[in-house]
């Protein structure tokens, strides 16, 4: 196929460059980045970017991140910017950190579903930096999935949903991170983080001395509830096949509780880590990664909330994590993939 590019274990981009033409010519391009992957196009060109809603099967109102390769581009499509806003750039760029910031007038309201502001990412990932750069214009991605789907952290995973509607596809392997990118909005000096994500609240804490978490981010948005986010309003990563998200600081209730509900059913499928995964004597379970190193677990997930319709189960019972460092970003994914659906014990 003319229009991919394998850049797996490569070194050399040469072949970005028919990329960068596609989104310079208002086409849209799947593109590796650190945390998934993204469905790109001219965040400057309104049609372009309808096009993504299109593709996505997206609401309008949920605004689309533009991604930038220089600090050149911020200024040209935002204004206004505080101290602490420069500082949380410096101090998390490139990498897995966006931040809200007011927009100028370039950008486009199909861009930010018609707020005043935009939110602006500078990936890490090689591949995504030498696109942008070789677009020479923002690029606006929102993560590669048909909405309401799981992210995808590999090529494999959204090929069959996404393939034919976009112009052009890089393959650069699995992303490293494997959540999405931590959502910030500045308000009042303090950081507010509106989604979690690779960027841990302990990280900016450290930089900022404050932060705060919206309090959206475990809990359910009301209909009719004002959030500062849209995205999260919307139902998100979850699988066909009812799940069930089971929390305890203590391990051995944790598995108790796991078995007595998958006892009341014929065919579960228990997402586990890798500690437990031998406890529950049933023949569906599912290996998350090590509770020890959280992420392990958030480059896993995505992947693993994609398997869990193939099993046919009558009920997925998942394993919680801690709410510390990247857990937050994992519990809030997972919170959305049962559709609330947490129990603590
Ligand atoms: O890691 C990521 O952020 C990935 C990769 C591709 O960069 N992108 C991504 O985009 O996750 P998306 O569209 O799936 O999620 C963007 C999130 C949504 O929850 C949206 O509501 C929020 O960012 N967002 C974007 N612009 C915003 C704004 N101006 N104000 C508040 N929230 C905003
Ligand atoms: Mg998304």
């Amino acid at each position: 196929m003319e229009k991919y590019l394998d850049l797996r274990n490569k070194l050399d981009f040469n072949g970005i460059e028919a990329a960068a033409n596609v989104i310079k010519s208002g086409g849209l391009v799947l593109f590796p980045t650190e945390t998934v992957y993204g469905l790109g196009a001219n965040g400057l060109d309104e049609n372009a970017v309808k096009n993504i809603f299109i593709a996505k099967g997206r609401k309008q109102d949920n605004p689309l991140i533009l991604h930038v390769s220089s600090y050149e581009m911020v200024e040209k499509i935002a204004t206004d910017i505080s101290d602490i806003e420069r500082q949380l750039m410096e101090a998390f760029w490139p990498g897995p950190f966006t931040i809200v910031l007011n927009k100028k007038e370039i950008v486009p309201s199909s861009v930010t579903g018609g707020l005043d502001t935009v939110g602006v990412r500078m990936p890490s990932n090689k591949i995504a930096h030498e696109l942008i750069h070789l677009s020479d214009t923002p690029i606006a991605a929102p993560s590669a999935n048909i909405s309401g789907k799981p992210s995808g952290t590999n090529l494999q995973d959204i090929f069959g949903e996404l393939a034919d509607k976009v112009d052009f596809i890089i393959d650069g392997g699995e992303c490293k991170v494997g959540v999405e990118s931590t959502v910030v909005r500045v308000i009042n000096n303090i950081p507010v983080i509106l989604r979690p994500g690779g960027i841990t609240p302990e990280m900016i804490q450290e930089v900022i001395g404050v932060v705060e978490v919206d309090k959206h981010i475990l809990g359910k948005v009301e209909e009719g509830e004002k959030v500062m986010s849209p995205g999260m309003k919307y139902r998100h990563y979850a699988p066909n096949s009812k799940c069930i998200l089971v929390y305890s600081e203590d391990n051995l209730k944790l598995v108790d509780k796991i078995k007595k509900i998958t006892s009341e059913y014929k065919n579960p499928l228990v997402i586990s880590s890798t500690e437990n995964k031998n406890l529950y004597n049933i023949s569906n379970v599912i290996d998350m990664g090590s509770k020890n190193n959280l992420s392990e677990i958030a480059q896993n997930i995505f992947t693993i909330l994609r398997k869990v319709d193939s099993y046919n189960p009558d009920i997925v019972v998942i394993e919680g994590v801690p709410n510390e460092g990247i857990g937050l970003a994992i519990m809030n994914r997972l919170i959305r993939a049962c559709e609330y659906n947490l129990q603590i014990v």
